[in-house]
């Protein structure tokens, strides 16, 4: 079996969205279903972008295992943009899928893939979204699930991976101590370690972030300005998924006969927290690997990634774009927290509200002009992680 990784590594020219030093979690699995089968494409939702999807052929032939995500509502933030200085700034509601996050992108597909190469049963490390994203999924696909979670995340992300009957095991000790668990654990013949921060399947659904942003600012128009799109980065599964829909890969390129272009494509900017900023502080110094960094404690737990893999491809994609890394303190993101929750009415988890603080900090350095089209993506809701008061 040819895996995507080893596509990957030659296809794409801001990286695949694998992890260097990945191993193959396919190994062991066979197919079984569905291969050189088109399957039709549904008007709406992430599948709409099956035949689009680059870097993994599986995800052509893959029964869909979905619950109608993608497709997030996109919402003007009029009185939040006034108050920053900017006249064009919408929300991309990502807490609107089916489990409250915009990890639902990625893992109907990295399941529908699992799935249909015969796996039974899934494990993934979470701070908590990806977590519940992986047992929804599993428990609608009929597989079984365990997810390694902080024994510290947030009460209702444990609750809710429970409910969907995961079996859940609490570790205690840094993010990285859940990853190198549930590593291990995906070494057993047969289970698939579906891990966001690992598997490149898991990028290929986020690239439907990317082409729902795109066909939005089309609609909307950016009158001849730059257009922006502003995220919360920790591993960059989401960052790396959206820079591959506009970018493109190399192998595209070659074969329409033209050099890779950015024209028309957004400045990306990835929001981070000052207590784990390993890209915005190598954004800051102008390297081009990941800042070797020592991580605070902080209310953003799903971007306290010391060593995000991914790091080098989202610093390049970042450069590639004319973009941005930016990463504001704590008090900052919950001040971004409440004045979106006030103004706006969106009630987002502190990590997602990192992308408001950002973009205030944009704004307020003339980095993003006050009639330049944005979209800042709110990743995930509230209700499951409130942070503090
Ligand atoms: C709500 C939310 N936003 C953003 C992120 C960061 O996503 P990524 O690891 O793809 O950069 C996470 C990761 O857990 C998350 O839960």
């Amino acid at each position: 079996m040819t895996t995507s990784r080893t596509q990957g590594a030659e296809a794409f020219h801001v990286g695949d969205g694998q992890c260097k030093g990945a191993t193959d979690r396919t190994a062991g699995i066979t197919a079984r279903s569905g291969a050189g089968v088109s399957l039709p494409l549904p008007s709406s939702g992430l599948w709409r972008f099956r035949s689009r999807f680059l870097g993994d052929d599986r995800v052509t032939t893959a029964p869909a295992i979905t619950m109608g995500e993608g497709d997030t509502p996109v919402v003007p933030l009029t009185r939040w943009g006034a108050r920053h200085g900017l006249n064009r700034v919408y929300a991309k509601l990502d807490g609107a899928n089916p489990t409250g996050s915009y990890k639902d992108r990625g893992m109907s597909v990295l399941v529908s893939v699992a799935r249909s190469l015969g796996a039974a049963h899934l494990v993934e490390d979470s701070s908590g979204n990806a977590g519940a994203a992986a047992a929804a999924y599993a428990a609608r696909a009929g597989m079984s699930c365990t997810v390694y979670a902080p024994a510290g995340a947030p009460a209702p992300k444990l609750r809710q991976i429970r409910a969907y009957g995961a079996e859940l095991i609490a570790v205690p000790g840094p993010r990285s101590a859940v990853a190198d668990a549930a590593r291990n654990a995906g070494s057993v013949p047969g289970a698939y370690h579906v891990s966001h921060n690992d598997n490149p399947l898991f990028v290929v659904g986020n690239q439907s972030l990317g082409f729902e942003l795109s066909e939005t600012a089309d609609a909307l128009g950016c009158d001849g300005l730059p257009w922006h799109i502003v995220m919360p980065v920790g591993g960059g599964a989401l960052f790396m998924g959206t820079a591959m829909a506009l970018l493109g890969s190399s192998t595209d390129q070659k074969r329409k006969g033209t050099e890779p272009e950015v024209v028309g494509v957004p400045r990306l900017h990835a929001a981070q927290t000052t207590h784990c900023a390993p890209i915005a502080e190598a954004f800051g110094r102008g390297q081009s690997d990941p800042a070797t960094v020592i991580r605070r404690p902080t209310v953003c737990g799903g971007i306290e990634i010391e060593r995000p893999c991914r790091g080098t491809d989202i610093l390049r994609a970042i450069a590639a774009t004319g973009g941005s890394a930016v990463a504001r303190d704590d008090a900052d993101i919950l001040k971004a927290r409440d004045d979106l929750a006030m103004l706006e009415g969106i009630y987002a988890e502190p990590t997602s509200a990192s992308a408001l603080a950002a973009l205030a900090h944009l704004a307020a350095t003339g980095t993003i002009g006050r009639d330049d089209l944005v979209f800042v993506i709110v990743t995930g809701s509230g209700l499951k992680d409130p942070g503090p008061a």
